[in-house]
């Protein structure tokens, strides 16, 4: 399963998805959480410090000049399981967090880790890992071939108008040249079932989870804590937990195999 969780800034992205690769995993699969926000967020939904710079240098080597590709590829002999296994964080119930990392630094000092985190995820093996996405909040990044690892776009949406929009302009990924998505939405800080059904009629989208607020995520992280170590037995774990059962069901496997367009684009 390939998921990737966009929205608008501040939707729930990020406690969505370290929560949902956490409970994923502990049915047994081997869960990467794929992290492609220079801000920390995932780090703390996942249980995790915040690690600065995952992918060292000396992984990465430089192409040689007036060969085609990225300018920067992991290291000969460095393949994309290895490098998974060597530099992605290992997290409680044993996800793998994937980031390239937060430095603030030279845009060069960063490349090199983009390019190799890049490579892994095109180069990971389809059948052996779930990929579960979490994406800056916008539509930059989505709209610039980030999510292309994923099959199932899945855009976080609050019942507010902002949202709304934000929804409204993400659902044209369905339309990407570059990979094929299924596009679908999560609702996020429900207060009411009311607002489940406004979050369907005014993003245009299928709902596949709803969140409710939960006061003891809120609680959790102003103390810095993952909504599954301190709120675990909160509304918010049991829907999270829903949107796993509903993913695995309907969005395991196949997808890509099943749709033309990716095929003929991969
Ligand atoms: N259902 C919920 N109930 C209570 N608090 C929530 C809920 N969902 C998210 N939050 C809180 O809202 C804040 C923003 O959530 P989060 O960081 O996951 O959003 P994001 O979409 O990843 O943001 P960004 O765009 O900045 O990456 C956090 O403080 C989080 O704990
Ligand atoms: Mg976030």
């Amino acid at each position: 399963m390939r998921i990737a969780f966009v929205g608008k800034g501040g939707a729930g992205k990020s406690t969505i998805v370290g929560t949902f690769a956490r409970l994923l995993a502990r049915t047994g699969r081997d869960v990467v959480a794929v992290d492609s926000d220079p801000m920390p967020g995932l780090s703390f939904a996942l249980g995790l410090p915040v690690i600065e710079r995952p992918i060292p240098d000396d992984a990465v080597v430089e192409k040689a000049e007036g060969t085609e590709g990225p300018r920067y590829r992991l290291r000969p002999g460095l393949d994309a399981t290895a490098a998974l296994q060597a530099y992605g964080a290992l997290g409680a119930d044993g996800v793998r967090l994937l980031s390239f990392g937060k430095t603030r630094g030279d845009w060069g000092d960063i490349i090199r880790g983009q390019h190799a985190w890049s490579q892994i995820l095109d180069e990971l093996p389809h059948d052996r890992f779930d990929l579960i996405g979490d994406l800056p909040g916008g539509t930059r990044q989505p709209m610039t071939g980030w999510s292309k690892y994923a099959d199932v776009i899945a855009i976080v949406v609050e019942p507010t108008a902002k949202s709304f929009a934000t929804a409204r302009r993400l659902s044209s990924l369905r339309d990407s040249k570059w990979a094929y998505h299924h596009v679908v939405a999560v609702a996020n800080r429900i207060s009411e079932p009311a607002d489940t059904v406004t979050v369907a009629q005014r993003s245009g989208l299928r709902v596949v989870g709803a969140m409710p607020f939960d006061e003891g995520v809120a609680s959790a992280d102003r103390l810095g804590m993952a909504p599954l170590d301190g709120a675990p037995d909160g509304p918010f774990v049991a829907a999270v937990a829903a949107l796993v059962e509903y993913c695995v069901a309907r969005f395991d496997g196949s997808l890509k195999s099943q749709n033309p367009i990716k095929e003929a684009v991969a």
